[in-house]
């Protein structure tokens, strides 16, 4: 029996005890049969999860680069593999094939390589959704160079602080961006980003809107005539399964971000796997995630899962919401989308809007219907599930992590009967625990907890770039033994899982995942501000909205309140980007604190939520006159 690819129920309970039974067996397996190495390994995994260590396929030799292009050419050179769909509606789509994408990727990873970039070597990328941003990503793989994309949504100094993390020598990114109705400068932020960063010697900018750049002597140069002069040919560097490939910056709930790190083998074969497998992905089908290649999910299932398995990916470089609200419908129905992947916050928005804008489009093609990023409340799943679906697209909603490389728990469509808000059951070679608040593994079902795993899977993180102590600490110490995951769980009589949301200070807003920390330093940054708080509240369509609690220096005291919002957005929206503004700012006297000074947010969280019924013991806090007066200040 081939496990590659489960069709029904009893088939996804073999395969699975399977699974657990002998991961080793039943991964290796899979990666014999479905992808080209170019040597195989001498053992399939090894860890430990007190050092951590984690190996995969240890001494395989390959590049994922021949396996997501290279040996499709024999069956599928004219197939298309990324079908790109510009944001006006107007501009032709394009069917880029994979005998174009595997020459388009081999131009620039002769660009990269002549200017000075080979195996190991870290390149920034900062694009819009165009296609040379996934051919920049295969065209460093190609190389064994490291890429770190970052979104680009993201301000100067977030990318700044980024490139030089990791040390990145060369930096990808365009004149400017196309998001609806707005042309975006992209190149402004990038100059001044890289006045920051004197490791970067080389940017190379891709044209896309024709806006008036500076382009800086000696460093700056225009991509496109660099391609056309570069051989259409490369071979492709041979790495270690176990090489990295990929650097992709998550949020924490303290300090800088992390760079989480992912390696090649384990990473092509949990991804493809997956893709596969959670899509119910089939030849002919035309399949289109929603995201931006600028986080995981782009990276995994538009990039790499897709392209392994000889998919037709489409990138989408739009907004839902242009030219109107009909747009994703519209997009389904042009390209006779199969597979439609995309976020609860997405579905949310676009439920508002009159239903028209869905029944005008003929949905028919659509087979599979995904949501990732947060947990996708029951009002909006049945939205999706009737007027998308028609009832007759069995809707996914998956659940996983940067961190976690894939989809860890989903349903298998047409196979696991679906249930709103049930993220349902672990994929193969995932063994999800709950653990209680005392660290004991929490058994049977009907439970609840922290979700936590027992056992490593193809695609994990292996480490945070520079800082391999901060990831043993993040993920391994809370649940000795286990890879902790920093979401509620709960578990139900039949064994299925529902995510019950962060249990850390992460919050997730419109699905983009953003840790407290680092916006409580962009606020507190502000001349007038002597301390501040954040914390997320629930919003109609973002899921989680931002709400600041600021203190004010006494030379903050009588300024005008609507200013100082207004500038500590801003400061916001230049440290990290307009993703993290916050919905409502409260300037108060003062925080409630710990004895030993930790702000409670937990109790700023239920005041910020209306929910302050009961906001627990606050005997213990230092000061517990304050909860009071945020609490009458909040409804003024
Ligand atoms: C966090 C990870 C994985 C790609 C996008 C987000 C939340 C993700 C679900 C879901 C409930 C979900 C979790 C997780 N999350 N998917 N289906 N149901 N919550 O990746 O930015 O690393 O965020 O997103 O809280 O820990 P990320």
């Amino acid at each position: 029996m081939s496990n590659y690819h489960i069709k029904h129920l009893e088939e996804y309970w073999q395969v699975y005890r399977k699974s657990v039974r002998n991961p080793e067996m039943f991964w290796e397996e899979i990666a014999e049969e479905h992808f080209l190495w170019r040597k195989k390994w001498d053992k399939v995994l090894s860890w430990d999860f007190s050092t951590p260590e984690i190996k995969w396929f240890e001494g395989a030799k390959l590049n994922i680069t021949e396996n997501c292009l290279d040996r499709h050419l024999a069956t599928r050179a004219d197939k298309t593999a990324i079908l790109f769909e510009p944001n006006d509606p107007g501009e032709a789509a394009q069917h880029i094939t994979y005998r174009q994408l595997h020459e388009r990727v081999c131009r620039m990873a002769n660009v990269l390589a002549d200017h000075g970039v080979g195996k190991g070597d870290r390149v920034c990328i900062y694009l819009p959704m165009i296609p040379e941003l996934a051919v920049s990503l295969l065209a460093c793989a190609r190389l064994g160079a490291v890429h770190s994309v970052v979104f680009a949504g993201f301000s100067a100094t977030a990318l700044s602080t980024r490139i030089n993390d990791c040390d990145c020598k060369l930096v990808i990114c365009s004149d400017g961006s196309y998001r609806g109705k707005k042309t975006i400068d992209l190149k402004t932020i990038v100059d001044e980003a890289l006045e920051d960063c004197p490791g970067v010697g080389t940017s190379l900018v891709v044209r896309r809107t024709g806006g008036k750049v500076s382009m800086q002597e000696g460093r700056d140069r225009w991509m496109q005539s660099l391609l056309d002069a570069a051989e259409p040919d490369r071979p492709a560097t041979i790495v270690d399964a176990e090489d990295p490939l990929f650097i992709l910056y998550t949020s924490g709930s303290t300090g800088k971000p992390k760079g989480m790190v992912h390696t090649t083998g384990g990473y092509m074969v949990y991804t493809a796997y997956t893709f596969k497998n959670a899509f119910q992905y089939r030849e002919e089908d035309v399949y289109w995630c929603t995201a931006d290649i600028g986080w995981i999910t782009g990276h995994s299932y538009i990039v790499y899962g897709p392209l392994a398995n000889g998919a037709t990916s489409v990138m989408f470089e739009g907004v839902p919401s242009y030219p109107d609200y009909g747009r994703f419908w519209e997009i389904v129905k042009k390209h006779q989308v199969s597979q439609f992947y995309t976020a609860p916050t997405a579905i949310r928005a676009l439920a508002k809007e009159n239903i028209d804008f869905v029944n005008k489009h003929d949905l028919s093609s659509l087979k599979v219907l995904g949501t990732v990023g947060e947990p996708i409340n029951e009002e909006a799943w049945h939205w999706y599930n009737e007027n998308v679906g028609k009832k007759n697209s069995p809707i996914i909603d998956t659940w996983w992590q940067t961190e976690t490389g894939g989809i860890m728990i989903s349903p298998i469509p047409y196979s696991t009967p679906t249930i709103p808000t049930f993220a349902t059951l672990p994929m193969p070679g995932i063994q999800p625990v709950l653990m209680d608040e005392s660290g004991q593994e929490i058994q049977g079902n009907s439970v609840e907890g922290r979700l936590a795993i027992k056992f490593p899977w193809p695609s994990i993180a292996r480490t945070i770039y520079g800082n391999h102590e901060r990831y043993r600490e993040t993920y391994f110490t809370a649940y000795p033994g286990n890879y902790f995951t920093g979401d509620g769980a709960l578990r139900d009589t039949v064994g299925y899982y529902r995510i019950t949301g962060r249990v850390d200070d992460v919050i997730i807003v419109s699905g983009h995942n953003l840790g407290t920390a680092p916006i409580e330093d962009a606020i507190n940054e502000h001349p007038a501000v002597a301390e501040s708080a954040v914390v997320g509240f629930p919003h109609d369509i973002k899921g989680n909205a931002l709400y600041g609690y600021v203190t004010l220096k006494e030379t903050g005291e009588g300024r005008d309140p609507e200013n100082l919002r207004r500038e500590i957005n801003q400061l916001i929206t230049d440290r990290i980007g307009p993703i993290a503004k916050l919905q409502k700012i409260q300037f108060t006297g003062g925080l409630p604190k710990t004895r030993s000074g930790k702000i409670m947010r937990r109790i700023l969280r239920k005041i910020a939520s209306k929910d302050t019924a009961n906001l627990g013991d606050i005997s213990t806090l230092l000061n517990p006159e304050v909860v009071q007066t945020i609490m009458d200040e909040s409804l003024a």
